[in-house]
């Protein structure tokens, strides 16, 4: 099976790609620092992107839809996180985020939709969040990102299913990956209080495999709890500082 992972150098997406692997297939694995991925098995070829360029993304969409002009699944993991109240936020940092989180992936799934439908059998994955069916503080931005997602999958769930493509909206519960790095907050030490990356790579990794009859529309997989601490805020440039005025294991 020939795939393209977005978000394929950390977290979640580099998880589906060692799965993916490991499995004898072959991957594309897209982010912005193209990193390479062993794999005795299937084979890995890195594609440096960055999906939150939307002037210039049209134009190197191409070459990617260009080499891969048959395609048996997509799988949309690339995406940020950043929370704090609305004013918190200057306009360049919402765009820089509704541009990662949803505009550059509806790019890329335009791009990629001529490649799929040739497959004749296919599935698009996307990864939301449970912060795509429940607004939360400090999450505005974030959350509509994720609301944004999920009613395109929905939609083109619909589109697509005479042409043989099966969306697909898997939607974790917090997930132990760097996405926290400079949160300011990060899930509880402890297995019951954040999933392994690996546990959501095996989920998508199912949906892909399935038999092509069968649809999953939304999954949900979700830690026992939701604690979180907090932890010292180290903000990536451009980044609010989070949570300012949470308490100490408060779920977010
Ligand atoms: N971790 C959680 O608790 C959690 C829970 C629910 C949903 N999610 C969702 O899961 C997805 C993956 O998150 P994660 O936890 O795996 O985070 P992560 O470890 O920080 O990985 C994020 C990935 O996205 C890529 N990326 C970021 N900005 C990009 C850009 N401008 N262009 C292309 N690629 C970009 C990164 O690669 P480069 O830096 O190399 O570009 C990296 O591979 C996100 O959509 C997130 O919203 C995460």
């Amino acid at each position: 099976m020939r795939v393209i992972v977005t978000g394929a150098s950390s977290g979640i997406g580099r998880a589906v790609c060692e799965h993916l692997l490991a499995a004898g297939h072959q991957v594309v694995g897209v982010s912005r620092r193209g990193s390479p991925l062993a794999s005795t098995t299937g084979t890995f070829h890195p594609w440096a992107l960055d999906l939150a360029d939307l002037p210039h993304l049209p134009a190197r969409l191409e070459p990617l839809a260009a080499v891969h002009p048959a395609l048996e699944a997509l799988v949309c993991c690339a995406g940020a996180g950043r929370f704090g109240g609305l004013e918190q936020f200057n306009h360049a940092q919402i765009r820089q985020l509704v541009d990662l989180n949803f505009t550059g992936q509806a790019f890329l799934v335009r791009s990629l939709l001529p490649a799929l439908k040739r497959a004749g059998h296919a599935t698009l994955v996307f990864v939301g969040s449970e912060a795509g069916r429940r607004g939360r503080r400090r999450g505005a931005i974030y959350c509509a990102t994720k609301f944004a997602l999920r009613g395109f999958a929905e939609a083109l769930r619909e589109e697509l299913a005479s042409s043989g493509i099966r969306v697909c909206l898997v939607n974790p519960g917090m997930v132990r990956t760097p996405f926290y790095d400079g949160a300011g907050f990060a899930p509880r030490p402890g297995a019951e209080h954040a999933l392994q990356p690996t546990e959501v790579a095996q989920v998508v990794t199912q949906v892909i495999t399935a038999r092509s009859g069968i649809v999953f529309d939304e999954v949900y997989l979700t830690p026992l709890t939701h604690a979180v601490d907090f932890t010292p805020s180290r903000p990536r440039p451009q980044e609010v500082d989070p949570c300012l005025d949470a308490k100490p294991g408060e779920a977010v």
